[in-house]
């Protein structure tokens, strides 16, 4: 994901340091060329033989090591680099970013830098707090540099409160959305529905599917990390939603459409991968939980069809409907191309191994009105990004 990307980590004397390991090697599992620039206090919490091992680099701690080969190494570093993600960052270096000094490497080379500079700042609660820190990071956002905010809990001092370097996985998200893929996207507005719609039977009982969201997810991940800016309408999903994204909960079919409804118009492409339930019980039922079997009289109605009315309403939208099938897939997924106004069905064959709900394989067909392609079995992250590629030619 992260192939020819350069990135600067800075590392300073914050206990967290020794999450910085997990995510170097994570940024450099995704074959990113990931340099080490340590602060000298750094050091007496992680050693820097941890980071060259597991980046291939040498670390670098002081202007003046003699070691480095001969280049003005602060200057060529920053050249380089797509970004620098400063993880954990203490008081000290934020103060001293925001202040202009620049006495050790890793102060040098940011000052050096002209690519986005990520600053994750992890210390002590009161530290944190001070207005001193604050101030100095209000300023930094004044010119561009970008903050990840600190996380809630128990820190390494004992005390409870905000502070504490977010987990090396929720960093890594940063540098995906700042560095992964081609933001070919970039200025589309879309909408991704997800996980599966649940119709109330009673207060304790309700209808639903075997959907988990995973297919709408990572195609609203997909979106966010090629630049879109991503509504995610999410019903019921086993997965947290992805990151960088407006998450808009909904329970059942009709606070979807509803959502839906109010969403739509301020969007370029809406891709309906949720699976709404097609009926709802109407019945006084709903209400009250059912006492005997005679009392569970439940009528059913059908849930108003989302996809319908927006193809209906579609003007310059590019519409992208799913279609689950167990047989006759290409032609009952070509009716609904037509019959619900889309521009594109992606047909899933429920009979298929390594399809459907649940796996994070997925094997689909993508129809247009000109195409039928026929895909092999892919990731779900692999099939997003196939079905992105169409959507966006
Ligand atoms: N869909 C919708 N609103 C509904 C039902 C379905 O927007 N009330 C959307 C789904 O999100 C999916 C597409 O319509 O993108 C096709 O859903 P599917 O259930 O396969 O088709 P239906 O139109 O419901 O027809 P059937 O269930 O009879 O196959």
């Amino acid at each position: 994901m992260l192939t020819g990307k350069t990135v600067i980590m800075g590392v300073t004397g914050s206990i967290a340091a020794y999450k910085a390991a997990t995510l170097a090697h994570m940024l450099k599992k995704q074959n990113c060329d990931v340099n080490v620039i340590m602060t000298k206090n750094a050091t007496e919490i992680i050693a820097p033989l941890t980071f060259e091992r597991l980046t291939g680099n040498k670390c670098i701690i002081d202007t003046f090591d003699k070691n480095i080969q001969y280049e003005v190494k602060h200057i060529s570093l920053a050249k380089k680099a797509d970004m620098v993600i400063i993880a954990p960052a203490t008081a000290n270096i934020i103060g001293k970013i925001a202040n202009g000094i620049a006495d050790d490497m890793l102060s040098t080379t940011v000052m050096a830098c002209r690519c986005p500079v990520y600053i994750s700042p992890a210390m002590n609660t009161s530290m944190y707090e001070n207005p001193i820190v604050q101030s100095n990071i209000e300023k930094l956002k004044s010119f561009g540099y970008k903050f990840i905010e600190p996380t809630e809990g128990l820190l390494a001092c004992g005390d409870i409160g905000k502070g504490k370097m977010p987990e090396p996985e929720d960093i890594a998200e940063y540098v995906y959305k700042e560095l992964a893929f081609n933001k070919d996207m970039s200025g589309k507005k879309v909408i991704v529905t997800s996980g599966a719609t649940m119709e109330a039977i009673d207060p304790v009982r309700y209808i639903t599917n075997h959907s988990t969201g995973k297919m709408g997810c990572a195609i609203a991940r997909a979106a966010m990390q090629r630049g879109a800016e991503v509504t995610l309408i999410a019903g019921h999903m086993d997965i947290a939603p992805p990151p960088f994204v407006k998450v808009i909960d909904v329970k059942s079919s009709e606070d979807m459409y509803n959502a839906v409804i109010s969403e739509y118009k301020n969007s370029n492409i809406i891709v309906m991968a949720a699976a709404v339930a097609d009926y709802t019980p109407v019945t006084a039922a709903k209400n009250k939980i059912k006492k005997s079997d005679s009392d569970m009289d439940i009528s059913l109605k059908r849930t108003n069809d989302i996809l319908k009315y927006i193809g209906e309403n579609k003007e310059d939208r590019y519409i992208c409907g799913f279609s689950m099938e167990t047989e006759n897939l290409i032609e009952n997924s070509a009716k609904k191309l037509k019959s619900k106004n889309a521009d594109m069905i992606v047909a899933n064959n429920l009979n298929v191994k390594g399809a459907g709900f649940g796996t994070d394989t997925n094997v689909i067909t993508i129809i247009t009105e000109n195409d039928t392609i026929e895909l092999p079995i892919m990731s779900k992250d692999e099939a997003a990004h196939r079905i992105l590629d169409i959507i966006i030619s």
